[in-house]
């Protein structure tokens, strides 16, 4: 009998069972989908300043670059680059929030600002070995903040690229002097020569979806712990209790002749019923004890 659990440990173990269960899936799931969401919210945004930031570039390529490009080769101006413009603009956009960046790493840069990173070279050798991928976007560390990058390949599409990335003679001479004779040349029609990189800061939104995740747990744990304790108490007044002690009064009539104290009349409604039918099973008990004992007593007389 005493691996049987009684009533109150059985049920229990079934509630902490199922709301331990409960709120591991609801908390799971629910960090799941607002992770998720947290994605989604930073390559959206990632997206508009991308195609903001690029419709500066494209600006620059298609009305500034035509009229310029027939300057005396010494003349040149920052201001034709179209890299430079795109840049230039989201600089004072993201302003001082530094998780906002937008860089062009490439392989052999005309800027040493824009020289590739370990994670850049990466990603742009991707882009390289597939030249069907364009696009590449994912979630990375810098440091102790994690950040939502959304990177495109840069291909040189344009033959006026070449007008200042082919070869120091045939660049400007004014850019020359700038940048140097060996950096950004030697490019050609159709090499991936480096990626726009832009990052969105994750960290803050990801400490968000935390802290929701953490309400959502404090707010099921008060739940089941209020729920259990009602349900306990309720069992235990209700059946546990009640049933005990019908089984006492019972077991008692059972094992002393005397007639025993009326049985006890609480908990729930199939409890009563119980207890009545053990009532009245007594009261016929009695009735034909009594006739056994009415036959049996002329014999006992003659002895
Ligand atoms: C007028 C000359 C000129 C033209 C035309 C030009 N670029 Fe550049 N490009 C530059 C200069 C100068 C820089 C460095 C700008 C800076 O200081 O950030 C640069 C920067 C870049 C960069 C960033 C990496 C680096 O080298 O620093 C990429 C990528 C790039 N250019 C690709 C292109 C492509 C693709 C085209 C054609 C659509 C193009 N450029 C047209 C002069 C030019």
């Amino acid at each position: 009998m005493s691996e049987v659990p009684d009533i109150g440990r059985l049920i229990s173990r079934i509630l902490i069972t199922v709301f331990t269960l409960a709120l591991l899936a609801g908390v799971g799931g629910f960090y799941l989908l607002l992770y998720d969401e947290a994605l989604r919210t930073a390559e959206r945004e990632a997206r508009i300043m991308l195609a903001s930031a690029n419709a500066v570039g494209n600006y620059t390529e298609t009305h500034i670059l035509p009229k310029l490009v027939g300057l005396p080769s010494h003349e040149f101006y920052q201001e034709m680059v179209p890299f430079y413009a795109t840049q230039t603009v989201f600089r004072s956009v993201s302003g001082t929030a530094q998780l906002y960046t937008f860089r062009f790493p490439s392989m052999s840069p005309t800027n040493p600002n824009d020289r590739s990173e370990p994670f850049d070279i990466e990603v742009i050798r991707r882009f390289r070995d597939n030249p069907a991928l364009d696009e590449a976007t994912g979630v990375r560390e810098a440091g102790t903040d994690k950040l939502f990058y959304l990177a495109r390949s840069i291909r040189v599409t344009d033959t006026v690229c070449l007008e200042c990335h082919s070869t120091s003679e045939r660049a400007p001479a004014g850019m020359v002097a700038r940048y140097g004779p060996n950096n950004g040349f030697g490019w050609q029609m159709g090499e991936t020569v480096g990626a726009e990189m832009l990052t969105v800061p994750l960290t803050e939104p990801l400490r968000g979806t935390v802290r929701l995740v953490g309400i959502l747990a404090a707010g099921l744990l008060a739940v089941f712990v209020v729920a259990y304790l009602a349900l306990s108490a309720a069992l235990d007044v209700m059946v546990a209790r009640p049933l005990a002690e019908l089984a006492r009064a019972a077991d008692g009539q059972s094992l002393s002749a005397a007639p025993s104290p009326r049985l006890p009349h609480s908990g729930v409604r199939e409890i009563r019923l119980l207890g009545a039918a053990i009532e009245r099973l007594r009261t016929s008990l009695d009735k034909a004890l009594a006739a056994l004992n009415a036959e049996a007593r002329p014999e006992g007389k003659e002895t």
